[in-house]
């Protein structure tokens, strides 16, 4: 049976990884500088989480959310220390869009509104609502386009009041570092009145964490870099390194009611193993403090390179802008130097999400490869 062909793909095929490193089928290795998008937050098969999983698996895999289950409790008091973000409950799902429907969904539960905003070049997940909350035509099917959604150009402080105070919007939905869109951010005063703005309208703030969350903006959460106070935070991706686990962080003002959301999957014994591994990993190896050291230390190194023109991003969630499309750099980058790195909607940005566990030694080795990666292409035309 075929399958149904909707990734493009490269020609490599990764069979075993340690740490940021991974190897193809004929033992190639290559340097991981795309986390397989963002989401190995403490490297592949770190032995935390390959004893956690393997513990567990051979303990207790699955059990539904009928019955107790410690690990769901531990996790979350984990993630409140680490995150700072005290009093908030914790939901847990499978995956980024299910977290974001979720928190839509919660969103309208509490306020008794149904319409969204969202931001130009956001992307939040495929599922009914949180596709809806794109502007990329290509992914909203007509079942998705019948959600209320209302997207506005990034930083439009204006068009938020505007349409926050014709009362019938239950969500804004952010990214406070934008994805796939291209590591565009909004200033510091917008989201602060986007915040006070929700506030005052009864309009739940939702942080989509989901790919900038878990230390990758160089504080837990990206929101943390403002001051705001999100009623929902979304998470996913660096939350279980590679194991399917999304979740979101509740603020107590938002009640509970027995059977308002669920799933069969998530919480479940070996998802929380492997997001408990993952968040002890982040505090016993300080990940989040060598996000910033590395973080900056890239930053120095890009600024030489002449045929950057720009830097995006914050942490190990950065962007490198050309002045040319990307496409062939990054095929230069993947089968002459070994090196993994992702693209954008914007052709024209090489972004970098290595895991947080990324050495200096790799940061001199990536810029070896890309300087001579340019002067290939360069030849080439
Ligand atoms: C910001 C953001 N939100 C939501 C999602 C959707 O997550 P998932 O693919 O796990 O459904 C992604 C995935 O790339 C993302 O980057």
């Amino acid at each position: 049976m075929p399958l149904f062909d909707v990734y493009p793909l490269y020609n490599v095929t990764p069979v075993s990884g340690k740490d940021i490193l991974v190897y193809d089928n004929e033992g190639t290795e290559y340097l991981d500088l795309y986390g397989g998008h963002a989401v190995i937050s403490i490297g592949h098969a770190h032995p935390n989480y390959v004893e956690a999983i393997t513990n567990q698996v051979n303990t207790l895999g699955f059990y539904s959310n009928a019955i107790q289950n410690p690990l769901q409790k531990q996790l979350a008091d984990k993630l409140e220390a680490l995150s700072g973000c005290q009093g908030y409950e914790l939901f847990l799902c499978n995956s980024g869009a299910e977290a974001n429907e979720n928190a839509l969904k919660l969103a309208s539960f509490k306020t008794g509104k149904k319409r969204v905003v969202a931001f130009s070049n956001g992307f939040h997940g495929r599922t009914s609502a949180a596709v809806a909350a794109t502007d990329n035509k290509n992914i909203i099917a007509p079942i998705n386009a019948q959600q209320a959604v209302t997207i506005l150009p990034l930083n439009d402080i204006e068009g938020v009041k505007r349409e926050l105070e014709k009362g019938d919007v239950c969500a804004v939905i952010v990214e406070f570092i934008q994805g796939v869109g291209g590591l565009d951010q909004g200033t510091t005063a917008f989201f602060e009145q986007v915040d006070a703005l929700c506030k005052a309208n009864n309009t739940m703030f939702i942080a989509d964490e989901i790919q900038c969350g878990y230390g990758r903006s160089g504080k837990f959460f990206a929101f943390q870099h403002y001051n705001v106070t999100p009623d929902i935070i979304s998470l996913a991706k660096g939350m279980g390194n590679g194991f399917p686990i999304g979740g979101i962080l509740i603020h107590p003002d938002i009640e509970s009611k027995h059977g308002m959301l669920g799933t069969t999957f998530g919480g479940n014994h070996l998802a929380c193993a492997a997001g408990l591994a993952v968040l002890k990993t982040i505090e016993g190896e300080n990940l989040i403090e060598n996000t910033n050291i590395i973080s900056e230390y890239f930053i120095e190194k890009a600024k030489t390179i002449p045929q950057i023109k720009n830097i995006k991003g914050r942490g190990l969630m950065l962007g490198l802008e050309f002045d040319f499309e990307v496409g062939d750099l990054r095929k230069a980058l993947i089968y002459n130097h070994k090196i993994f790195t992702g693209g954008a909607s914007n052709k024209k940005l090489l972004r970098i999400l290595p895991p947080l566990t990324i050495k200096k030694e790799h940061v001199d080795q990536f810029f070896e490869a890309l300087t001579k990666a340019l002067v290939e292409i360069e030849a080439s035309v």
